[in-house]
């Protein structure tokens, strides 16, 4: 028989840096409630899967992290930040704090990877062209990517795009990165490469939330889940 693939995170969290806290939180789309009683809690360094069927909330989740949708609940702490009481002009200084890995978050088609980096450089406040030049190098070289740093995102397949916009979400050293279902358009190998990706910036420290709906990636790379379903947000620890 094959062995069972190692948990990403066998050993049991240690740590007093809890990066979020939810308790007892509700996730309202329009007029619905999609999900309900929400509480977990995720300490620096983990990697959690949020598991479970499409429309089951789990994209909702992440916007209420991200405070794209508003908080409703007893309490929502997220990198320092508290969403019950926070002002919209520290969203942005949440969301710097978090890397983001979204599928209608892609590239500029217009421009080519190392343009793409330094559009979003320029906009989160960099000035110096050498640094920002360093920078981008850095993150395309973390994510195995830098020989594609010239050219077009049409060029590159689909699963060096998604790396390119993992190392996009890395720019401002983000300590959580938010990935929503970065293997959904993509072939077994190319979503294994994605996914070797992330769990070597779990190794060096990163947390990682990471959506999907892909059981095969799940089985092939065991973490603690967080299951959605039926309204609910159960947890496999
Ligand atoms: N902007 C919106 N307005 C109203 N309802 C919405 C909105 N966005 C999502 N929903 C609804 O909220 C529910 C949860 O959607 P969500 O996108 O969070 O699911 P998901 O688990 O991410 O699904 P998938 O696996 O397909 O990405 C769905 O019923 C969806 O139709
Ligand atoms: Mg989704």
């Amino acid at each position: 028989m094959e062995e069972a693939p190692e948990m990403i995170q066998e050993e049991a969290i240690q740590t007093d840096t809890k990066l979020i806290l939810i308790e007892n939180a509700m996730i309202i789309q329009g007029e619905n409630i999609i999900l309900d009683k929400v509480s977990f809690q995720i300490g620096a360094g983990e990697f959690v899967y949020f598991l479970g069927r499409t429309g089951s909330g789990k994209s909702s989740l992440l916007k209420m992290l991200y405070a794209d949708l508003p908080f409703e609940g007893e309490a929502g702490m997220v990198a320092g930040y508290d969403l019950k009481n926070i002002r919209s002009r520290e969203i942005p200084l949440l969301r710097r704090k978090l890397g983001m890995v979204f599928q209608d978050f892609q590239l500029l088609t217009d421009r080519t990877v190392a343009e793409n980096l330094h559009f979003v450089l320029a906009a989160t406040g960099w000035r110096d062209r050498q640094q920002m030049s360093d920078r981008i190098d850095e993150v395309l070289s973390i994510t195995g990517v830098l020989h594609k740093k010239d050219k077009m995102p049409h060029q590159l397949s689909g699963g060096e795009q998604q790396k390119v916009v993992i190392a996009r979400a890395l720019l401002n050293n983000p300590d959580l990165l938010l990935v929503d279902e970065p293997t959904g358009n993509l072939d077994p190998q190319s979503s294994e490469e994605v996914l070797n990706t992330l769990v070597a910036l779990k190794n060096s420290g990163k947390t990682i939330l990471m959506a999907t709906h892909d059981m095969l990636v799940v089985e092939k790379y065991p973490a603690r889940t967080l299951w959605f379903n039926d309204g609910r947000v159960t947890d496999n620890q």
